[in-house]
């Protein structure tokens, strides 16, 4: 097996690795490279069926199934198949699936149990387009301007899937946005790494708790361009057989959503809780 960093802020990419027949050495030293490269893990040429995706996913973590149980598995709730129906049944173009994870976001901050991370595993990829991109949260909060970093640094926020409503994003099941809200810090210490990261998202924000919407909006504003520090992102050009785990606690990603819409852009993706 060999890990080589991306060459990007963020990331690994391991090859000559079977994710079926590690050796513990192997799989410790995937997990590592992981955290060590701050949150984005690559691993190519992988040839998987779905409880063989599932039995990697439960590596790193409890897999629960998604909110969203349109595009959950029918024999596998747990495996949500992502880029299937592009297109409604009148032809025109299903955005809430073709652009499904396109705007920079993390994965679950509404989710109860948690989302440490997501993993997703490429089976059918366009000719062009259909990158993945992803930025480092880390350095995101370290190249915060110190009058920004002071006004966050005990500020919490509070998230449902999709946001608050004002926000008009489309849902694939619009009573989702209705469960409780959950909250979390806005600078928050990784379990793990023991780093502290900027962890907010905009996609998925219900309000700032303490302050009035338009103050939750003014900051937002004032934030949103900082998460993407500059030289801090990584965009991953996706091979059929690639399996990609990011770890939601301290990075963002998006879907490019710019590939031709004739085309198949097929993954699975299953949530780790935590
Ligand atoms: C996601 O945001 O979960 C999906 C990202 C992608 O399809 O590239």
């Amino acid at each position: 097996m060999q890990i080589e960093s991306t060459g990007a802020a963020l990331g690994a990419i391991a090859t000559g690795v079977d994710v079926t027949a590690m050796s513990e050495d192997e799989w410790n030293a995937l997990y590592q490279a992981w955290l060590d490269h701050n949150g984005v893990l690559v691993v190519r040429g992988q040839n998987l069926s779905i409880p063989e995706f599932l039995a990697h996913g439960r590596r790193f973590g409890d897999v629960k199934p998604h909110f969203v149980k349109k595009s959950r598995h029918p024999e596998y709730p747990e495996l949500t198949v992502m880029g299937e129906g592009t297109r409604h049944a009148d032809g025109s173009v299903n955005r809430t699936v073709y652009a499904r994870g396109h705007g920079w976001h993390t994965d679950g901050p509404w989710d109860p149990d948690g989302c440490k991370a997501t993993m997703l595993y490429a089976l059918e990829l366009p000719s062009r387009g259909g990158d993945t991109l992803f930025a480092n949260m880390y350095m995101a909060l370290d190249a915060l301007p110190a009058a920004l970093k002071d006004r966050i640094a005990d500020l919490e926020a509070d998230y449902v899937y999709g946001g608050a409503q004002r926000h008009g994003n489309d849902l694939l099941e619009p009573e989702d946005r209705n469960a409780t809200p959950i909250r979390h810090k806005i600078v928050r210490t990784h379990p793990e790494t023991g780093r502290p990261s900027l962890y907010f998202n905009a996609h998925h924000l219900l309000e700032i708790a303490g302050l009035s919407a338009e103050e939750g909006e003014a900051l937002t504003a004032d934030l949103k361009p900082h998460q993407r520090a500059p030289g801090a992102e990584y965009r991953h050009k996706w091979e059929t057989g690639d399996v990609v785990i990011w770890d939601n606690r301290c990075t963002l990603h998006s879907a490019a959503a710019d590939y031709p819409i004739e085309e198949r852009r097929i993954h699975w993706r299953c949530t780790i809780k935590g």
